[in-house]
């Protein structure tokens, strides 16, 4: 079967086509603003304007007509209600031109199943998910996706994206702040807040804004992206470690667009090493946030003998990780 995949959570217009558990074609187009982050209704009208050029596109690539496809996928929820209702409106006009079936897929499990699609060994992972918006640890138990831990204010991106404006370095900051981390020289203490399983930001957010305040030089820039990559991956890596034991799994597999930090990739892996476990990490475009993953968790769904009508393609903006009936597994 021809599966098309639409993601538009949040700042990322994506289509994908997958036939069966094979990725034929990964293409987006992302809303960027040199200045700022994102204004919904903004980024709902980049992805509107670019919703065509990319599922062509994405068909194109694949070598497939749209009439070949025999199943869309979209990203049901969680994420900005504006964007995601674009996704939505595109895939239920292709479902009901084309007469074939929709499904909408919650976008963080989607982040976990391609990962055990791509990495062939990784069978039963514990999810690092680290993204813009989210940043929980999940793992699957008894018929859900359960989360383990998760940040009590920011997302870890989201974190990175405004320290890096503080700093002037643009949006996404994160690839920016890896580069200067690599010439930080000094190692600068910042507030690690681990409370339980779960992190925080917030502080180490303040206390970087008073020291740019007081002091902005380039060298202090570098000391701080390293510093601060240094304690907040440590933070995700000690709840992932704890996840791991808690329950007995022996696979970490990280997800979301931070994961394609090298950095977090090493420390991840040192920490797995230590405790006989094994890490993944996926090439960038399944880190981020990307179609492929949706059209497969789909395909999934629509094999375990999911089924949606039109109305039940609602968006669902606070769908959480746990809501989800896992009948796939
Ligand atoms: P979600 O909807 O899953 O929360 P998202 O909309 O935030 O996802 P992603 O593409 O998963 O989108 O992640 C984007 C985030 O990843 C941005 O905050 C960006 O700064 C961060 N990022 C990208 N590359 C790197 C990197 N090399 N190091 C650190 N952070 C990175
Ligand atoms: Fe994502």
């Amino acid at each position: 079967m021809i599966i098309l995949g639409i993601e538009t959570t949040a700042h990322t217009f994506g289509a994908a086509v997958l036939k069966d558990r094979t990725v034929l074609s990964n293409v987006w187009d992302s809303y960027s603003h040199p200045e700022r982050g994102m204004i919904p209704a903004e980024v709902a009208a980049h992805h509107v304007a670019v919703c065509d050029v990319v599922i062509r596109q994405a068909l194109e690539k694949a070598e497939k007509k749209s009439k070949d496809v025999g199943l869309v996928a979209f990203s049901q929820g969680p994420g900005i209600g504006n964007c995601l209702r674009v996704g939505a409106t595109a895939a239920r006009a292709f479902a009901v031109h084309h007469k074939i079936p929709i499904i909408g897929v919650n976008h963080c499990i989607a982040h976990l199943e391609i990962g055990r699609l791509i990495a062939k060994e990784c069978t039963d992972p514990v999810l690092l998910y680290a993204s813009g918006a989210n940043t929980q640890v999940i793992a699957y138990d008894c018929g859900k996706y359960r989360v383990f831990g998760e940040t009590l204010d920011m997302g870890v991106g989201n974190f990175l994206d405004q320290v890096g404006r503080l700093m002037g370095l643009g949006f996404p900051a994160g690839p920016k702040i890896e580069e200067h981390a690599r010439l930080g020289k000094k190692y600068i203490p910042l507030p690690y807040v681990v409370k339980g399983m779960d992190v925080s930001f917030g502080g180490m957010y303040t206390k970087i804004m008073h020291m740019l305040k007081e002091e902005h030089d380039e060298e202090l820039v570098n000391s701080l992206c390293y510093s601060m990559q240094e304690t907040i991956f440590a933070m995700l890596v000690e709840v992932s470690e704890r996840a791991l034991a808690h329950v007995g799994k022996k696979e970490l597999l990280l997800g979301g667009g931070v994961a394609c930090n090298k950095r977090l990739q090493e420390m991840c892996a040192i920490m797995c090493k230590e405790r006989g476990a094994r890490s993944f990490a996926l090439p960038n475009q399944f880190n981020v946030d990307n179609a492929a993953m949706i059209a497969h968790l789909g395909k999934i769904m629509y094999d375990a003998g999911v089924r949606m009508t039109i109305p039940e393609t609602a968006i669902r903006p606070y769908e959480r990780t746990d809501d989800v009936d896992v009948v796939w597994r």
